[in-house]
Order: structure tokens, then C-alpha cells, then sequence
């Protein structure tokens, strides 16, 4: 699965800490979008249940801590986004949900394409085909 933790470079002082991202020293894509969650006030709430079809994604949890399931048919990974200095990459085709997000949470997401619904898969069997045609097609 096309996923891995990146460590960001943490300027640390006893004024606190600062991570800077800077386009394309830390990222694998050029950042179209940024967005943010916040506010899930149940740690019961599940969110995301989508893939996407071209879409890159680093999700960073900036505040409290989150869990994220990545999965295709075949595998799956739960990330424990617990640190701000780390970040998630999420590659294309890949479905996830989020949950497990304490009050605190704050989950900065930098994104590779401007916002489009066309590029989600929201239906998880129609995901499931696609991605087995996408295999059987390479
Ligand atoms: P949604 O995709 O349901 O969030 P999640 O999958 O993380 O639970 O998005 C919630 C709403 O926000 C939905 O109406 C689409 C809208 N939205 C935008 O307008 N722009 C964006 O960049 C994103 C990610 C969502």
C-alpha cells in the first residue's frame, strides 16, 4: 500500500516547537489544498469512508490524536496520528476512515488536487471494483 509516516524537521527551543513545510523539500506532491478537521466532539464519530481516484494526501494530527484505517481489498493499516511532527501519506486509491478522534484533535490534511468530487470513490463496493480492475489492468 502506497502509504508511509513522514518525519518533519522540528525547530525546537525552549520557546516551544515549529515545523515548517516547505514545497517539495518534505512532500512527495506540489500542495494545491489545505484543509482541516476539527470539532468531532465524539471519540464514536467515524469519518472519511471514501477513496481517491488521483488524489494525494499528507494528514497531520497538529492537536490530540487520531486513528486512521487505510485499506484496499487486499491489506490494511490503522495509523495512530498522535504527534504533529509526523505526517501520513496517503496515495491514490486507497480507502480510509478516520476515528478515535479525542476533543482535541485537529487534523491538518495537505492535498495534491484542488477539491472535486468526481475524484471520490464514496461507495466502498464500487471502490472495490475499481481498484481489482486497476490490478488486473496493469
Ligand atoms: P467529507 O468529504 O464528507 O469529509 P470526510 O470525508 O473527511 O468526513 O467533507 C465534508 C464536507 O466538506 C462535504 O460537504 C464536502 C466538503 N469539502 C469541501 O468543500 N472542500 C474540501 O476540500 C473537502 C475535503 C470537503
Amino acid at each position: 500500500m502506497e502509504t508511509r509516516l513522514i518525519r518533519f524537521e522540528e525547530k525546537k527551543s525552549n520557546l516551544g516547537s515549529l515545523v515548517a513545510i516547505q514545497d517539495p523539500d518534505a512532500i512527495p506532491f506540489a500542495i494545491q489544498r489545505v484543509y482541516y478537521i476539527y470539532g468531532v466532539d465524539s471519540e464514536t464519530y467515524r469519518r472519511g469512508f471514501h477513496a481517491h481516484k488521483d488524489l494525494e494526501q499528507v494528514l497531520i494530527c497538529v492537536s490530540g490524536s487520531v486513528k486512521v484505517l487505510v485499506k484496499t481489498p487486499n491489506e490494511e493499516k490503522v495509523f495512530h496520528l498522535d504527534d504533529p511532527s509526523i505526517g501520513l501519506f496517503v496515495g491514490k486509491m486507497l480507502w480510509r476512515e478516520m476515528f478515535d478522534f479525542t476533543k482535541d484533535a485537529v487534523l491538518l490534511v495537505l492535498a495534491s488536487r484542488k477539491y472535486d468530487e468526481k475524484d471520490y470513490y464514496r461507495d466502498y463496493e464500487i471502490y472495490e471494483k475499481a481498484y481489482m480492475a486497476q490490478r488486473r489492468g496493469k
